[in-house]
């Protein structure tokens, strides 16, 4: 092009921008976002995703990930370690921003200080990362204990205050049914596959014991706690009596298809399941409960979990400002509420607690307030980019002692040595 042309040309663009349309807005641009699937997550996901299209223009494009939070983000590294722009948006786990945050914009500048004070403190520090806000809260999550309330009264057995309670009823109920005619009946059902589910369900055996959360927050290995060990053999004592070995290749949604089929007394899972297993063709409908995870024993607490994602926008991205407009969108009020009517995604705002609608939805926002924000972390901060592998060497281990392979005492031994190793000796 001649000069006077690229004159012509900037003068041209000044005109837009002079008149409120950058160059890039007055393009629509295709976005792509990469959602969960768990559930119906990816279909509001895309109900969201396609809101936003209509109002601004644009055009979204939803791919759908791994219900696996580990092969998702092994598919992750690997998008990103080759710099790839394909995925404008990423929905990344709160255990990823120190995995995953240098390929990642800092949002914090895009968002604003208004916007960002709305959502939980803890939430935004654990996003960022180097002083990066390098995602967006969108939804909490905790481990909960979801349980038959019809069954629980037909045996006038109390929601379990302590895991051994938990076992002891479960058992007598499933015998009971098992007797009655419902041969599939079991006890408890979770996330018992070597992934990271199955380090949230440890995590809460162990921290409800007393036993610490792995890696303490002074970077010490607390693994081989007497309280830790204890936990994982009582876990193992369910395997093949009130959980089915099945449960050793359970996520999240195999857990959930027994539970909802009626098939189970107990199950641990995030609060998504709540909608689905009240949804109008759920065969559980208004029979189940939702409690805290029980306690240890008499000296321990509940405890569960703390999940939950965020939406960051790849450094690689061809489509930034649009990318990042998405995402203020999808983590906006209207959004989030949304979303917890429809799907029970717990908002990340924390008005939305208080939200008549959302509560009457909803109901354990207001009635588990306390479980749900005071959730245990994964040892993801003081591990920073090695968090990923301290979780598998953790729910490797843990998955050899469920499975019998390996005694609890001897496996959380030479779990201490692999993470003293990983970690440098505690300095990580
Ligand atoms: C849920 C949680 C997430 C966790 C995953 C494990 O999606 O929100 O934080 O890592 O489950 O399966």
């Amino acid at each position: 092009m001649e000069l006077r042309g690229i004159l012509g040309a900037a003068a041209t663009a000044a005109l837009l921008v002079a008149g409120g349309l950058t160059a890039g807005a007055a393009k629509a641009a295709t976005v792509v976002i990469s959602c969960g699937a768990l559930g119906q997550e990816l279909a509001i996901c895309q109900q969201g995703a396609d809101a936003w299209a209509r109002k601004t223009g644009n055009q979204v494009k939803v791919v759908s990930t791994p219900s696996s939070a580990t092969e998702r983000l092994a598919l992750y590294q690997q998008m990103l370690a080759a710099g790839s722009g394909d995925i404008d948006v990423y929905q990344i786990d709160v255990i990823w921003p120190g995995v995953l945050g240098q390929h990642f914009e800092d949002l914090s500048k895009a968002v604003g200080k208004d916007i960002l004070d709305q959502h939980f403190p803890s939430i935004v520090k654990n996003n960022t990362v180097d002083g990066r806000l390098v995602g967006m809260p969108w939804f909490t999550d905790a481990g909960l204990l979801y349980y038959r309330k019809d069954l629980l009264d037909k045996y006038k057995r109390p929601v379990p205050a302590t895991w051994a309670d938990l076992a002891e009823t479960a058992r007598i109920v499933m015998e009971g049914e098992r007797k009655a005619g419902n041969a599939r009946m079991q006890g408890f059902v979770f996330q018992g596959k070597a992934y990271e589910g199955l380090t949230c369900n440890a995590l809460e055996w162990i921290d409800s014991n007393g036993g610490g959360t792995i890696v303490e927050a002074d970077g010490k290995i607390s693994v081989t706690r007497p309280q830790a060990v204890a936990a994982l053999k009582q876990a193992a004592g369910w395997m093949g009596k009130i959980a089915p070995t099945g449960t050793l290749n359970y996520g999240e949604e195999e857990a959930r298809g027994v539970f909802q089929s009626g098939d189970a007394v107990f199950m641990r899972n995030w609060p998504y399941a709540w909608a689905l297993a009240q949804g109008a063709d759920s065969p559980v409908k208004d029979k189940v409960g939702v409690a805290p995870l029980p306690k240890g024993g008499d000296q321990g607490k509940n405890s569960g979990t703390l999940g939950g994602w965020q939406l960051a926008v790849s450094k690689y991205s061809r489509n930034k400002e649009a990318a990042i407009d998405l995402v203020k969108y999808l983590a906006s009020p209207e959004e989030q509420k949304r979303r917890v009517l429809q799907g029970a995604f717990l908002p990340t705002i924390k008005a939305l607690y208080q939200d008549q609608d959302a509560i009457k939805s909803v109901p354990i926002m207001k009635d588990l307030y306390g479980t749900l924000t005071s959730a245990v972390a994964r040892p993801a901060t003081v591990t920073g980019d090695r968090y990923n592998q301290v979780s598998t060497e953790f729910f490797t281990a843990v998955h050899a002692v469920l499975t019998g392979q390996r005694p609890a005492e001897e496996a959380m031994k030479d779990l201490d040595q692999r993470l003293t190793r990983l970690g440098r000796g505690g300095r990580w």
